[in-house]
Order: structure tokens, then sequence, then C-alpha cells
């Protein structure tokens, strides 16, 4: 495929569907955000004061950035005339000064957002809703959603890959041997079992480790969760975005948004804790949060550098002649892939 063909599945794919951007706990108090960057463009997930809204980061006067980081709490204030904006309502500096211009039709350029449980997802144009895009999975990504505390690690860089192989990259274990030897191999992950819900797909592996499982299994006193699978438990949720964790007790949210710069990908991931039990106090759980931190980190660099050396020239939305059985999830992306680009 050539590069403008992808580019331009990369802005569809963003534009039509809808995209997993934050969980509740990271904007409950006014002003808060979080923002990304997506195929040349930057959405921002904010508290206004009165509700949850995701819009473009560009001053609706002249297109200024709004906000710079990644996330934090910060008043929404245009540097460039002073406008604001709080509570549904742009704020403009010498109001009278633009009695001219047309001030009803004043409005940020918001993108729809809606939620699953406590996850917000976000899309500029959906194709269809919400609920037929997660294809009978919202109970599922509901309930993982119920049993998060909080963010705890925030991790995100320019991938040096396009964000179809890493992706791949992320759907299939046929690498973990490989390439993650020291880490996410060590958990000793069975074959376990894909299942496909419309466009999306979950993979759940119980661990082969036993005594590591036990262990594991042990820890689940100290949480409170509505969903929990013992073992490995990965989700997909067409287009751009895994949700995995181990036993529940974490859960880490990755985005591997598109770049416009060839062989990019805008990665994020997020590890968030599992909701304690009433009576356990987040300190018990502190250094299992910074190793479970530690060692995704190292995960991710790991595939990073791999998906490095992958040829983008060699991707195509088609099968790949030769696959291994735990590389299935990889041939479902492609043809939801191909379903999803497709014209109309
Ligand atoms: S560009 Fe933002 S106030 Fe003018
Ligand atoms: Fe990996």
């Amino acid at each position: 495929m050539i590069l403008a063909d992808l580019d331009r599945d990369s802005t569809r794919l963003w534009e039509e569907n809808w995209h997993l951007l934050a969980h509740r706990s990271e904007l409950a108090e006014p002003r808060d955000f979080v923002r990304f960057d997506v195929a040349g463009r930057e959405v921002v997930v904010y508290n206004d004061g009165a509700s949850v809204i995701a819009f473009d980061n560009r001053c609706p006067h002249r297109g200024a950035r709004i906000f710079d980081g990644d996330f934090g709490r910060e008043r929404f204030l245009c540097r460039y005339h002073h406008w604001s904006y709080s509570k549904g309502r742009v704020f403009v500096a010498n109001k009278e000064s633009l009695a001219h211009c047309p001030m009803d039709q004043l409005a940020l350029n918001t993108l729809h957002l809606e939620w699953v449980g406590d996850f917000a997802f976000v899309s500029p144009s959906p194709a269809q809703s919400l609920e037929e895009q997660l294809a009978g999975l919202s109970p599922m990504v509901a309930a993982i959603s119920h049993g998060i505390g909080g963010r705890w690690d925030f991790n995100r860089y320019l991938y040096e890959a396009d964000w179809r192989i890493a992706l791949e990259n992320a759907l299939e274990p046929y690498h973990v041997g490989p390439i993650h030897p020291e880490t996410l191999n060590t958990l000793k992950l069975t074959p376990g079992e894909n299942r496909y819900y419309g466009r999306n797909s979950v993979w759940s592996a119980p661990l082969g480790d036993e005594r590591m499982a036990r262990r594991l299994k042990s820890l689940g006193r100290l949480f409170d969760l509505p969903h929990q699978f013992e073992g490995y438990e990965s989700l997909y949720l067409f287009p751009f975005t895994m949700v995995s964790s181990t036993y529940g007790y974490s859960q880490s949210v990755q985005n591997f948004f598109p770049a416009t710069s060839p062989e990019r990908a805008h990665f994020t991931s997020r590890l968030f804790t599992g909701r304690l039990a009433s009576t356990v106090k987040p300190e018990l759980v502190s250094s299992f949060m910074e190793s479970s931190a530690t060692m995704n980190r190292a995960v991710f660099e790991e595939d990073h550098d791999i998906c490095k050396r992958v040829m983008l020239d060699t991707w195509s939305s088609n099968p790949p002649r030769f696959w291994s059985a735990s590389e299935e999830k990889l041939l479902h992306f492609r043809e939801s892939y191909r379903n999803a680009t497709s014209a109309v």
C-alpha cells in the first residue's frame, strides 16, 4: 500500500470511530484535562466545571493552541487574546469590540463524547453508535472501568513505527518468548482463548506458572473488582486501543494513534490501579503498583525496539502468507481494517 492510502485510512479510522480516551478519575475535578495527538490534530478531554467535554485543542478565535501538557489541571485560557471557556460558554475579551460578529454562533469545536461505565469515548463524526461499535463488549468494558481506582503511571512517546505495525505486535503473543524473555514471558502465558466482538477482540490466557498464579490469586483479597479474569486478559478496541490486565489488579490502557510523520505513532500507555477493598490502605499496594509500572514500561520498550525493525512497505491489509495460530487476532484486525476503510 502506498503512504497516501495509509494516511487516508488512518484519518478515516480516527474520524468515524469511537476511541477510549480517559477514565473518569482523571477528570474528577474542574479544569482536569488529558491531551492527545492524533493524525495531525490535537484533542483534549476536559472537565469544564459542568461536564466533561472533548474538543479540538485550538481557540475558536484564530486557532491558538490551548493546552500544552499531556495532562493536568489548568484553566482554559487562550494566551493570545485571553478568550476563556467554562461551563459550556466561551468568554470573549472586550466583547463589545465584536458586536458586529455572529456571536450566537460562537462555540468550541467539540467532538462527540460518551461514557461506557467510567470510560470516556470520543469520536469526531461516528459512523455508528458506540454500542454498535463495541458489539456486545460494553458490559465488560464498563465493569473494567468500575474496577479502576485511579491513574498510577502515564507513559507517552513518539513511537518509531507506524501504528498498524505497533498494534499488530500488541495483538499477537507469538513474539512474547523472543522479545520479552525476562519480562512478560515470566508469566508463562498459556495459549488461552480468543473471542471476537465485531471488530474488537479479547484474548484471555491463564498463567502457565502455577506458583506465580497462586501468588497472584492470593492478592485478590486486597481488591474489590466487578470484573476479574484470573490470568492475563487483553481487550482490543478497534481501531487504536488496547486494555490489558493481569488478574485485574491494574489495568493498562494503550492508545496507538496515527501520526503524520511516516513510520511514527503517538503512543500513550496509562496504568490504572485496581479499586481497593474498603479496608485496604493504598500504601499496601504501592510497591506492587510500582513494580507493575516498571514491568509495563520495560515491556513497551521491548515492543518498541522490535517494531522499529518492521518495514512498513511489507504491510498490507491482506492476511500475511504465513501466520502462526497465535497471530489469529492479527488476521481479524486486517479484515476489520479492510471493512472499515473500504469505500462506502
Ligand atoms: S486566538 Fe485565542 S483568543 Fe485569539
Ligand atoms: Fe509485546
